[in-house]
């Protein structure tokens, strides 16, 4: 369904931070300036957007100064009500989200306006969904939460390999694993925020935590129970892969999203799909060396985190915001993940599926995930309605060929 034509198609919000300026160098770089694409970048610094338009101009050597600045603070309520309906999709980068990105998904909810964010602050989704999700039908704004490294390479990932999986069998996998096999990049300040924030809410309020604890937190509220359990904390051989595991600190949001993706497409994947991640560690002793240490390791860093006074003392160590990973950090960088679709009743026609990044993971490459996200919302003839989507329900054939042609993000069958 698309939508009647608005002033702008995309509006990036919060472009002066650290991953807004990239999504809006990206957007520049690919779509130009009101060509292909008539876009905005909007934030509450003037100053600041002035010289991010400069910036992405001089890194891109693409013409930015016709590309229009929006000027408004996120906590202003009426700001964002005459924002919201100049623009068909808003693409937000102001985290953590839990802090500042209530009101603006109210009042793209209230004018019709589609929305794709970069949250994984799963508590704070939960409850947009339960606050929107009916006025979201209602008014046909499609709320797209989680268009970065988390969670589209496992939601379109798991989308991609149950597609494979009906085409090929007819059937589709009855357990799909998700192994992380490398990846090169670093950390934002934003994103160190938002974990700090999670962890602090999470200490003050048990039912956070629950929240984080539960396999099937984001599925619709009558249908939060399936097979999986909460994720593993600890080192384990994986006989289908023959190497040794460790946790992966991103599978307790990204597992989520997979399984709401599955619940909000009527369980095409089938009510008893398994679903899992973590990162492969290698064979032998020094798999298991590694696998254990990197589970230690996590571990003591989540359980310091929860801990109010560990946690400030670290926080001054971690970046700030509006820090991150240098440009050539960043091209160096790159992500590549193992899938394993499972066939129900027959191993050997289990398929094995490849994700690859060719940026690193958390800026690169979820610059250009989110970007590809927005355009999709504001241009691909994507058949849902309103409510609160995820990125492979809502725009799943579309945007897996998009990051594909587009954004260097591939997906593939084979080892
Ligand atoms: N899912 C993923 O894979 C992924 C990857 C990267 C980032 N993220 C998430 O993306 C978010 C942003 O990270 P980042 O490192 O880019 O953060 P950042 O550099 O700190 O940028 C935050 C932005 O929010 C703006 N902002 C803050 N308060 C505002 C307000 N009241 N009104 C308008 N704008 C406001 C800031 O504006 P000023 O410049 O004016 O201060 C800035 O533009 C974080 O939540 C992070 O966790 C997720």
């Amino acid at each position: 369904m698309q939508k009647t034509a608005r002033e702008f198609e995309v509006v990036v919000w919060g472009a002066s931070g650290f991953t807004g300026k990239l999504t809006a160098e990206y957007l520049l770089a690919r779509y130009g300036v009101a060509g292909v694409l008539r876009w905005a970048i909007a934030g509450r610094s003037a100053a600041k957007l002035e010289a991010v338009r400069d910036d992405i101009a001089r890194e891109t050597g693409c013409a930015a100064s016709a590309l229009p600045i929006l000027i408004g603070d996120g906590d202003d309520d009426a700001f964002l009500d005459t924002l919201t309906p100049r623009t068909q999709v808003v693409c937000t980068t102001v985290g953590p989200y839990a802090k500042y990105g209530s009101k603006l998904v109210a009042a793209c909810v209230a004018n019709g306006t589609d929305y794709c964010d970069l949250t994984g602050e799963v508590h704070w989704m939960q409850r947009m969904i339960e606050t929107h999700q009916d006025a979201a039908a209602e008014s046909g704004a499609r709320i797209v939460f989680t268009c970065g490294f988390d969670c589209i390479p496992s939601d379109l990932g798991a989308f991609f390999l149950q597609r494979e999986m009906r085409t090929r069998h007819g059937v589709a996998c009855s357990r799909i694993q998700y192994r992380v096999a490398g990846f090169s990049g670093g950390a934002s300040g934003g994103t160190v925020a938002s974990m700090l924030l999670m962890m602090e809410e999470a200490e003050r309020d048990p039912a956070v935590m629950r929240t984080m604890n539960d396999p099937y937190a984001l599925n619709p509220k009558s249908e939060r129970s399936g097979p999986d359990a909460p994720e593993r904390t600890s080192a384990a051989w994986d006989g289908d892969f023959q190497q040794w595991t460790a946790p992966f600190v991103m599978a307790g949001i990204n597992t989520k999203v997979v399984r709401r993706t599955n619940a909000l497409l009527g369980y095409a994947y089938g009510k008893a799909f398994r679903y899992d991640e973590a990162i492969l560690m290698g064979a032998g002793p020094l798999g298991l060396a590694k696998a254990v240490a990197t589970s230690v390791g996590t571990a003591a860093m989540m359980g310091a985190m929860r801990i109010g006074p560990l946690r400030r003392a670290v926080s001054g160590r971690l970046p700030q915001p509006g820090d991150g990973p240098s440009k050539q950090k960043r091209e160096a960088g790159y992500f590549d993940i193992h899938l394993r679709g499972e066939h129900p009743t027959d191993a050997s026609k289990s398929l094995r599926g490849r994700i690859h990044g060719d940026r690193d993971p958390g800026y690169g490459s979820t610059s250009k995930m989110l970007g590809e996200s927005a355009v999709c919302l504001a241009k691909d003839a994507i058949s849902v309605a309103g409510g609160c989507w995820t990125p492979a329900s809502a725009m799943g054939e579309r945007l897996l060929t998009r990051l594909g042609e587009n954004a260097g993000v591939t997906f593939s069958i084979g080892e």
